[in-house]
């Protein structure tokens, strides 16, 4: 189950080139359990066939205001009861203009005037159409009757030109469509979150480190964002992409980490240190490469700072400190060493991790975690995707905050 599961998404296309990328987008929708039904203004249908949109969405197409098939219905009165979310994507100037001005004249504009639902509006267009008055005004009214705007990105257009027009892309739609679903239980917070591996090099060609993927933090970092919060990730080397709306700040080594922790923590409220870092480090680090046969066979190793564990010293004096979670990676007596790194570390919250086998260990898409918070309740999350883990995780933070207010 995905906060998309079952949701009924009513996706208006307008007249734009950019069309045809929506086409992946209800591909994708439906993947993740989503119910879509498609209009399509006249002008789309010149640039895509509704006849692709209903194989793709495995629904009718709705084009005109008056259903031939069913003349006793009405369909823009239907539509607009039937569906949780109302996305227009991509939203030409002319569709952006009715919405703004309350016009009537085609079927998505009449089922956006008789919603009462959230409305989410993907511009895009040819810049200088963007970016002219009467468009930009037309923006400001919509959002002033609480539409979403998404933002459309910059770049070369299909005209030609370069600049801010271009259709936004899947990752950030997706993102603002799992915020209009997710619960807000972590607006007006902020929260500070690691992620991924360190690596302590010991020459430039070679480093300590562990097969941390960072999806963990980095789920967290995008379900906190699509929650409400304020997110800043500090994120080790990894491949993933920084969440649409994170600010990300990236580090290599725990020392790195731990200069970067202690420069944000005056903005959090809340920390999760879902980092794997790397307990030592070692204690010369060669400016050149060591070569094959000058190394002696064992490498001195020093102790790296325990970057949560000096978090919760400084909990201890002072009042106003950030809610503070931390992780427990287990290969054995998980809930024992979870209990006692909660205890050592002066947590509010321990995400005890089994790192054992192929659905839960390093890089898994899914995770199984057991919660423990600071007044002992236990609560054992089953199998789920990392997504869905980290989404009950905030559900129980956001408990927590709650009981400290
Ligand atoms: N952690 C940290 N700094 C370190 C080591 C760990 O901030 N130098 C944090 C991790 O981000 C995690 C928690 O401490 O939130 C527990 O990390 P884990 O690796 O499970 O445990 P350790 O404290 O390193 O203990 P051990 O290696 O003995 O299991």
């Amino acid at each position: 189950m995905s906060l998309l599961t079952d949701k009924k998404i009513l996706l208006g296309i307008t007249g734009s080139i950019a069309a045809y990328k929506v086409a992946d987008w209800v591909r994708a929708l439906r993947r993740e359990g989503c119910r879509i039904t498609v209009v399509m203004t006249e002008a789309a249908c010149r640039f895509i066939s509704p006849l692709t949109m209903a194989a793709l969405s495995g629904n009718p197409v709705h084009t005109g205001m008056f259903a031939a098939e069913a003349p006793e219905t009405i369909p823009h009165i239907n539509l607009a009861r039937e569906h949780d979310l109302l996305v227009i994507a991509p939203a030409s100037a002319q569709t952006i203009a009715r919405l703004a001005h309350g016009l009537a004249d085609n079927l998505l504009a009449t089922i956006a005037l008789a919603s009462s639902g959230p409305v989410l509006v993907c511009p895009a267009m040819n810049s200088v159409m963007f970016q002219h008055p009467a468009t930009q005004a037309n923006l400001a009214t919509i959002r002033s009757y609480g539409y979403g705007v998404l933002e459309p990105d910059c770049g070369e257009m299909a005209c030609g030109e370069e600049g801010p027009g271009r259709l936004t892309d899947w990752e950030n739609a997706r993102q603002a469509i799992l915020t209009a679903f997710a619960p807000q239980n972590l607006a007006g917070e902020h929260v500070l979150i690691t992620a991924g591996p360190t690596r302590e090099p010991f020459d430039p060609a070679r480093f300590l480190s562990n097969p941390s993927t960072g999806k963990m933090g980095y789920a967290l970092a995008a379900t906190a964002g699509q929650q409400g919060a304020t997110v800043t990730l500090i994120s080790g080397p990894t491949a993933l992409a920084v969440p649409p709306g994170v600010r990300c700040i990236q580090v290599t080594s725990a020392a790195e980490m731990q200069a970067a922790v202690m420069a944000c923590l005056d903005a959090a409220t809340i920390v999760v240190k879902a980092a794997a870092v790397s307990d030592y480090r070692p204690a010369e680090t060669q400016p050149h490469k060591i070569k094959k046969g000058q190394a002696a066979l064992s490498l001195p190793l020093i102790a790296n700072p325990d970057i949560l564990k000096e978090l919760g010293e400084r909990r201890r004096k002072s009042p106003n400190f950030p809610l503070l979670v931390g992780f427990a990676a287990e290969s054995r007596d998980h809930l024992k060493e979870g209990a006692r790194k909660l205890k050592e570390k002066n947590l509010d919250l321990i995400v005890i991790n089994d790192i054992g086998g192929t659905e839960t260990g390093f890089g898994a898409d899914t995770n199984r975690v057991t919660l423990l918070d600071r007044n002992g309740t236990q609560e054992d999350v089953p199998l789920l995707s990392k997504e869905e883990t980290a989404h009950r995780i905030w559900d129980t933070v956001a408990r927590l905050m709650a009981d400290n207010r």
